[in-house]
């Protein structure tokens, strides 16, 4: 148990949570890396399976994680910790909330950067950096600007800088405001951003990429990305929407807040994918750009259209703020669990971590310049931070949870925290018994090659398997039989 004594803070406005969460998931996950994971994969088939997963695993974990945020009141640590205690289970849950925190870590140590890259094309909007400059040389500013450390180093150090103070502030006055005018401002912007494109002449063959849904096409690898960003996006399994939810009201609706926030999160990066595939397709760029591709073609856009240099600082300004609410929700439990356990100031929590923060995303920053060589198996330390929490941690750390919630805990726990109607209680249970996680493993078993699985030819399969295992497991388990019936 932890020394914290008195009631935990909680949200502001009734708002105040679905605000905050949002802003914690519509962020450069987004904006940035789905378009360009979107290009990188094929498209379509890419985008089919991202949203699949969104649904059959991102919405039943986020429900887990706001639960048992809410319940334990705490860090994940905590709060997994007191959860497990309270149905007389093994404190060794607790390293699941480890994990999180760990990855939340590891994620802002290179999200910084490249919100740093959002700064850095903010201020050439506003000095004139950008303006003349055609296809080629957007490639060539993309690659100076992360050529020089210095240059760099200084824009992720200015976000590092931002992201504390505000974290220092505390939950109230340094997060819930910031969110209240900034979404309704993205969403604007994305809208002239498409109104543009379809203008462009690539609007067609945007739409046909993102949403000819050709499962055919799509490798083990791209489908275990899309498992990975469907993570991401949503702010799972990294101590951020579990922390959030620590502050949530008693009374407030997990099922309700969790679909705001899912629907928002995946409104954006679909409208986000249709501002930048026009602007690629009508400059005959190739959708598989890689990090650089919402910095290479959206400058030229603003270029084309009328007021752009208004647009485009705008936009960058958007981007900007879209990120600084989701780097805040990822130390947001570090800090706390400091706070809660450590007896120090929020202040101080947020610089001690600060610092540390400084200099691991330093040395994400170098892999764009004189890091360039010191890559292992091929991957730089950026691409490790990325890759580690995306394609493991965060699906690992989703398992777990939802396993935890499914077959571990009291079966009032959940009852009560979510707070619904019988049948959807079952169908939630149902979701995190078997569907997430049997989603999850099919993924991790398919991309470690264990086994290989044709998904377009061999999908009645895997329903079959799904409800064999799902009749195995119920026959194995009556609790849940004692939780349908009571
Ligand atoms: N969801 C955020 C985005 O899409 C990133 C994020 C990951 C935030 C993990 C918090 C925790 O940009």
């Amino acid at each position: 148990m932890t020394t914290q004594q008195q009631p935990r803070v909680q949200w502001l406005g009734r708002w105040g949570f679905v605000l905050a969460a949002t802003g914690s998931a519509v962020g450069l996950g987004n904006i940035w890396k789905f378009p360009y994971m979107t290009g990188e994969h094929g498209g379509g088939a890419f985008v089919l399976v991202y949203l699949v997963c969104i649904l059959a695993v991102g919405v039943p974990v986020m429900m887990t994680e706001i639960g048992l945020g809410r319940r334990g009141r705490g860090s994940p640590i905590d709060a997994v910790r007191r959860v497990v205690t309270e149905s007389g289970r093994s404190p060794l849950w607790s390293l699941l909330g480890w994990m999180a925190m760990l990855a939340g870590f590891m994620i802002l140590s290179f999200y910084v950067v490249v919100a740093g890259w959002s700064f850095s094309y903010l201020w050439k909007m506003l000095t004139g950096g950008l303006s003349g400059s055609g296809v080629e040389d957007m490639a060539a500013i993309f690659v100076a600007n992360n050529e020089n450390p210095l240059n760099l180093g200084f824009w992720s150090t200015l976000v590092t800088l931002v992201t504390m103070v505000i974290v220092g502030k505390g939950v109230q006055a340094g997060i819930e405001k910031s969110v209240s005018w900034m979404m309704p401002g993205m969403v604007i912007m994305l809208l002239i951003l498409i109104g543009y494109g379809v203008f462009s002449g690539g609007f067609g063959e945007a739409w046909q990429f993102l949403f000819s849904f050709n499962t055919g096409s799509l490798s083990s690898e791209g489908m275990l990305a899309a498992l990975g960003h469907a993570f991401f996006t949503l702010s799972l399994a990294s101590g951020a929407i579990l922390t959030y939810g620590s502050y949530l009201p008693a009374g407030a609706s997990i099922a309700r807040t969790t679909f705001s926030v899912a629907v928002a999160d995946t409104l954006v990066a679909l409208m986000a994918g249709l501002a930048i595939f026009p602007v690629i397709f009508a400059n005959g760029m190739s959708p598989e750009g890689g990090p650089g591709l919402l910095f290479m073609s959206l400058p030229l856009a603003f270029q084309a259209m009328p007021l752009g240099t208004l647009f485009g600082v705008l936009f960058f300004v958007m981007l900007s703020m879209a990120a600084l609410t989701s780097s805040i929700s990822m130390v947001e439990a570090t800090v706390s669990w400091l706070v809660d356990n450590k007896g120090i100031t929020r202040r101080a929590a947020a610089w001690g971590t600060g610092i540390v923060l400084w200099l691991v995303s330093t040395l994400a920053m170098l892999s764009f310049n004189v890091g360039a060589d010191w890559t292992l198996a091929g991957k730089h330390f950026f691409d490790w931070l990325d890759y580690l929490t995306s394609r493991w941690m965060m699906p690992l750390g989703g398992l777990g949870m939802v396993l935890l919630a499914g077959f571990v805990l009291k079966s009032e726990t959940f009852r009560e925290e979510l707070g619904l109607a019988p049948h959807w209680h079952a169908l939630w249970l149902f979701m995190v018994r078997y569907v997430s996680p049997l989603g999850i493993l099919v993924i991790f078993v398919d991309a470690l090659g264990i086994a290989r699985l044709q998904f377009g030819l061999h999908w009645p399969w895997l329903l079959a398997v799904l409800v064999l295992i799902t009749l195995i497991g119920e026959v194995a388990s009556p609790r849940l039989r004692r939780t349908l019936a009571g």
